[in-house]
């Protein structure tokens, strides 16, 4: 039982498969030319769920190497890179050959930059084995690794050839990790969609045990709104991504905050969401009843609490959000669920206001 969803863009498309078994009969799988070759990266916490794969791949007639590495954003650094690179040329990897990338958000990132940029492009494929991974880094293409200044900061746009999304990655995922993914599920719901959000409502919990019955449906729709921005923005210039951020302003300035040490991406986002949420509604667009039903979703998942932070060394991380232009930081708010307003003005003492009110939840 599978769902394929196709990325179509100018220069061409590549199918989305979530679903069952799909590492032992490789739905779609690229061409290899006369010589199929495929360089399989793995995050060793998951190395056996290259197995499969690899047989597979093998049984089909393709030659194959395997290099399993030791996952934390340390990997994502050009120096540890090398390795991946220097797989490759022992592999004799062509233009023809594919880099296969098992893991979660951190493996996808660098194997897609290693792709980008071996011999100027190879094709990859991703295999995501965290949820954070299957509803969010793995489609879109973006690449990156980070610089000592700051994260993701080098990179490139490539699109994978190839995504397979299976829930069976997804067993051995600590909880923290699984309510990293709900987190970024929980955005698409508030973004783009009423009706998701009162299934989330409803069935969050369930989602986070991993029942296939309610996990699979969620990865599609995830999947299904974040191609469709994709295909209308593909390298993020004309604002149709923007709304992906929802959340990612505070939640990026948290995780930059605690030097990346206390805060799962997505358990950061969902501080972000509660932040955005509270500033809709401080700033007047969104109703306070309506906030008051979202802040009670978004206040029910677990997450670590804040750490003792002064409220001006978080405002000097916000300042310098990546996205921001010029000065002015790009907040994206919203009207209603599904309606996002873009606020590029918001005054300093609602900022101020909703950091002391998210501190103090229940005043
Ligand atoms: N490219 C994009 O569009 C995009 C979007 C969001 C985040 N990111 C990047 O993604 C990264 C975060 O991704 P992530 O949360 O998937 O982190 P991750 O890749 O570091 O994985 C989180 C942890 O889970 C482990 N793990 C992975 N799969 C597992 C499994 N099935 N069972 C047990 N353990 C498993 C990993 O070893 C790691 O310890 C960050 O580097 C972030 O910058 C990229």
């Amino acid at each position: 039982m599978s769902q394929t969803l196709w990325l179509k863009l100018p220069h061409g498309e590549y199918p989305v498969v979530v679903g069952q078994d799909l590492l032992t009969t490789l739905p779609h799988w690229p061409d290899g030319g006369e010589a199929p070759k495929a360089l399989i990266l793995v995050d060793q916490a998951v190395s056996a769920l290259a197995d499969p794969l690899e047989a597979e791949l093998q049984h089909r007639g393709w030659a194959t190497a395997r290099l399993s590495v030791s996952v934390s954003e340390d990997f994502k650094q050009l120096d540890a890179l090398m390795e991946v690179y220097g797989a490759l040329l022992d592999l004799k990897a062509t233009r023809e050959s594919i880099l296969v990338a098992i893991g979660g958000g951190v493996i996808g990132d660098a194997a897609g930059f290693v792709a980008a940029t071996y011999q100027r492009g190879i094709r990859w494929v991703g295999v995501p084995t965290t949820l954070l991974a299957q509803v969010d880094s793995a489609l879109g293409g973006k690449t990156a690794v980070n610089h000592p200044r700051g994260k993701n900061l080098i990179g490139a746009f490539h699109q994978p050839s190839l995504v397979l999304s299976d829930p069976a990655c997804l067993n051995t995922l600590p909880e923290r990790d699984r309510i990293s993914g709900l987190g970024e599920i929980v955005k698409y719901a508030l973004t783009y969609s009423p009706e998701f959000l009162t299934e989330l409502e409803q069935h969050w919990r369930r989602l986070l045990a991993l029942d296939p019955a309610v996990l699979v449906p969620a990865v599609a729709r995830c999947c299904e709104l974040k191609l469709q921005a994709v295909a209308a923005d593909e390298h993020d210039v004309l604002g149709i991504r923007e709304v992906l951020n929802f959340g990612h302003t505070f939640g990026h300035a948290l995780e930059a905050a605690t030097a990346y040490g206390s805060f799962r991406h997505g358990e950061a986002v969902l501080w972000g969401m509660r932040f955005a949420v509270k500033l809709s509604q401080v700033c007047g667009h969104l109703p306070e009843a309506q906030a008051l039903r979202l802040l009670t979703l978004l206040w029910q998942i677990p997450v670590p609490p804040l750490p003792a932070l002064a409220w001006p060394v978080l405002r000097n991380h916000i300042k310098h959000d990546k996205k921001a232009r010029g000065n002015r930081v790009r907040w994206v708010l919203l009207q209603d669920v599904g309606q996002v307003y873009l606020d590029l003005d918001v005054p300093e003492a609602a900022l101020e206001q909703v950091w002391v009110s998210i501190n103090h939840p229940g005043s």
